[in-house]
Parts: C-alpha cells; structure tokens; sequence
C-alpha cells in the first residue's frame, strides 16, 4: 500500500455530511443538478473542477449560506435548518476557509479567534483566550497574537482564519480555494496547516487545485463540472486515469499551466 489514506471508502465510519438529490438555481442557471454526496467522519474530500463548475455554491450550501430549491443537507443526521438559533448552532458544526481571508480588520488576532466562541457559544473570556492561543500556536502564528490583520503576510492571515474556524469546534471543515489568493511561497505553510487537520482526522471538504495536497491528504476527489459530480476516484486513480472527457481535459490544463 502507498502512503495516502488509501481507498475512497471509509464504509464503517457515521456519515457526517450527506448531500442527497440537491438541486440549486440562479435564475435560469442550473448550479447544482442532482449533488449526491456523502462524507464520512473523518474523511478529506477534495472537490475540483472547471470555472463556474458550482464548487463555491456546493461549498456555501453545505454552510447554508446560499439556500437549495430541492433535496437535502444533513449535518451528522440533522437536515439544516432554515433559520434562526437552530441554523446558528447547526453552522458553527460547519467551519468555512475562504479564498480571501475575511478576518475582522479592527480586531487583533487574538480577538478574532476568540469573537466566535465568546459570542456564539457563550465561552467564559479567559477559557477561550486559553484555546484561542493553542490554537494559534498550532498554525504557527502565536507570536502575532496581539498584531492585527493587515500587519500579518497572506499565508499567516489565512493561517488565522483556520484557527478562527477550528475555535467553534467544527465538526467539519470546508475550504474554498484556501491558497489560491497567495503568493507562491506562503501556500505550503497554509497546506502544511490543513494535511496536518487531516492527518489528525478532521473531516474536510476542499476546494482545491492543489494536487500535491490531494495526494498527500485527500482520501477522494470529487470532480464536478456544469454543475453535477462528473466522477469520483481516490486522488491516485483520478489524477493518473481520469474517465470522463471532461475530466480529461481539465487535468490536461492544469497540468500544463
Ligand atoms: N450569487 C450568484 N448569482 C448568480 N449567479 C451566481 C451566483 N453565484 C454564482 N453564480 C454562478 O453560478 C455558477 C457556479 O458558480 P460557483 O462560484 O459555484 O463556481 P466555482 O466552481 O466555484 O467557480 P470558480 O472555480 O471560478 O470559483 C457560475 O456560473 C456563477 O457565475
Ligand atoms: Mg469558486
């Protein structure tokens, strides 16, 4: 067996994010048609896929914040609510990382990782400055605590929005193209950050076009195109025998570019 986590199946693990027959417009476009998808506990997913595929709306609806018209959301067996405290709690099992780091600009680092919890969960100040910093030392920014967004490089800031995330306690994490907005040499210590939440066995779902992470990381990588899953393949069989044509064509223009 190679390194990777191995097999698409973790079949004996609880289903922790189940997409079932989800259905989404914008007008007259179709964004997501038909999304059947499931995650289980612990597993990385990778999503990939062409410009316009749906990844950001797969990844805002799983967060509800974009609303579906058909099918349905289930977050470790609840169906996501559609408002009010239910969605508040039901959100802060769902930790999203965007492309743009969109931390507070007011707020030191520390405050930012600690808003969350203190606001939302009701943490006791000093226990979440307690977790705040661990955290922060986690991702390797610590030492920034007290500085404030705009005094910190790309990587470290999204650095910090993870820890922000992983404050709530998610039980999942989603990344919208988390390193695509850096600079060349700051995208290894944010990926560095996310192999080492995988490894630890936290359930993420990833956008990314980053394939060295999906092979490192990812135990599937779920490749949508116009909307729907095209296919669904363990990174090593898709990256070196994708099926669709799409799939085919996409691969041959990452590749080279
Ligand atoms: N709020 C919106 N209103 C109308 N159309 C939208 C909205 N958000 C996204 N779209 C459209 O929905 C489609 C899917 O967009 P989405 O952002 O999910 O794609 P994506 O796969 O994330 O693309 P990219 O790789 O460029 O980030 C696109 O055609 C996009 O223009
Ligand atoms: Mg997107």
């Amino acid at each position: 067996m190679d390194e990777s986590p191995g097999s698409a199946g973790v079949a004996d693990s609880t289903h922790l994010v189940v997409l079932e027959a989800v259905n989404k417009h914008f007008g007259d476009l179709h964004v997501l048609k038909d999304i059947d998808l499931t995650v289980a506990k612990g597993e990385v997913v990778i999503v990939i896929g062409p410009s316009g595929s749906g990844k950001s709306t797969l990844c805002r609806a799983i967060n509800r914040l974009e609303t579906i018209d058909s099918g349905t959301i289930k977050i470790d067996g609840v169906t996501l609510p559609d408002e009010g405290k239910p969605l508040a709690r039901l959100r802060a099992d769902v930790g999203m990382v965007f492309q743009s780091f969109n931390l507070f600009a007011h707020k030191t680092i520390l405050e930012n990782v600690t808003l969350g919890p203190i606001k939302v969960k009701g943490t006791p100040k000093a226990q979440a400055r307690e977790e705040a910093m661990a955290l922060l030392e986690r991702v390797g920014v610590a030492n920034q605590a007290d500085k404030y967004p705009a005094q910190l490089s790309g990587g470290q800031q999204q650095r910090v929005a993870i820890a922000r995330s992983l404050a709530m306690k998610p039980k999942v994490m989603l990344f919208d193209e988390p390193t695509s907005a850096l600079d060349p040499e700051m995208i290894n210590e944010v990926l560095d950050v996310m192999t080492d939440l995988a490894k630890e066995g936290m359930t993420m779902i990833v956008v990314t076009h980053e394939m060295g992470f999906a092979r490192k990381a990812a135990n599937r990588v779920v490749f949508m195109a116009d909307g729907a899953i095209q296919e669904e393949a363990t990174p090593e069989e898709f990256f070196t025998n994708p099926q669709s044509e799409r799939a085919k064509d996409f691969l041959s223009k990452i590749l080279t570019h």
